[in-house]
């Protein structure tokens, strides 16, 4: 019998913040509260090294660059993150892209984008994601990385360029 210690990959998620998000903390306060964007980075660096999960995030108030980064994020990411903001209200070409790459995403949104005004309420990108939390506030960044790591572990992935490996733990013999 031969132990045999067997490698994964690290995960790797992509966190995306639609436009208007760099200007939480003072941005409609009843609505999105006072946690600063940065804030909210920092918890999700904290939960990241915790589960082991790489982080990149990053902020656009552009459409097109947040379309590049998802198109990007294909080979490279296990997993995405987004809140894409107003862009979830009227980006087709946001919806595409996270279609196109087909890496697991969760949307995110810190309001119940279903108990506001009625042009919220529908998503173009709910379509697409493995799912949509909505009205957590900050919690529901953290809420999606649980989900995701839960879904990505439970698949198991494949090793991305650029990705990190951890040991398992885990030791098998046979
Ligand atoms: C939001 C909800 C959107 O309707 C809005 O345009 C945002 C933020 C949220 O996080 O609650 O900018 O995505």
């Amino acid at each position: 019998m031969i132990g045999r210690q067997f490698v994964r990959p690290m995960l790797r998620v992509l966190v995306l913040h639609g436009p208007n998000l760099n200007l939480l903390g003072n941005r409609e306060e009843s609505v999105y509260g006072t946690t600063t964007l940065a804030e909210i980075d920092a918890s999700l660096s904290k939960l990241g090294s915790e589960l082991e999960v790489e982080l990149e995030i990053r902020q656009s108030n552009h459409e097109g660059e947040l379309v590049t980064w998802i198109q990007e994020a294909r080979g490279n990411y296990h997993g995405i993150i987004i809140n894409p903001a107003a862009y979830t209200h009227t980006s087709i070409a946001v919806r595409d892209a996270l279609s196109a790459v087909e890496i697991p995403a969760i949307e995110v949104h810190l309001s119940n984008i279903h108990r506001r005004e009625e042009f919220r309420r529908h998503s173009y990108v709910s379509g697409v994601t493995l799912g949509q939390i909505s009205g957590f506030g900050p919690m529901g960044y953290l809420l999606a990385l649980r989900g995701l790591h839960e879904h990505l572990s439970s698949r198991g992935s494949k090793p991305v360029s650029g990705a990190g490996l951890s040991h398992g733990a885990e030791t098998r013999s046979h």
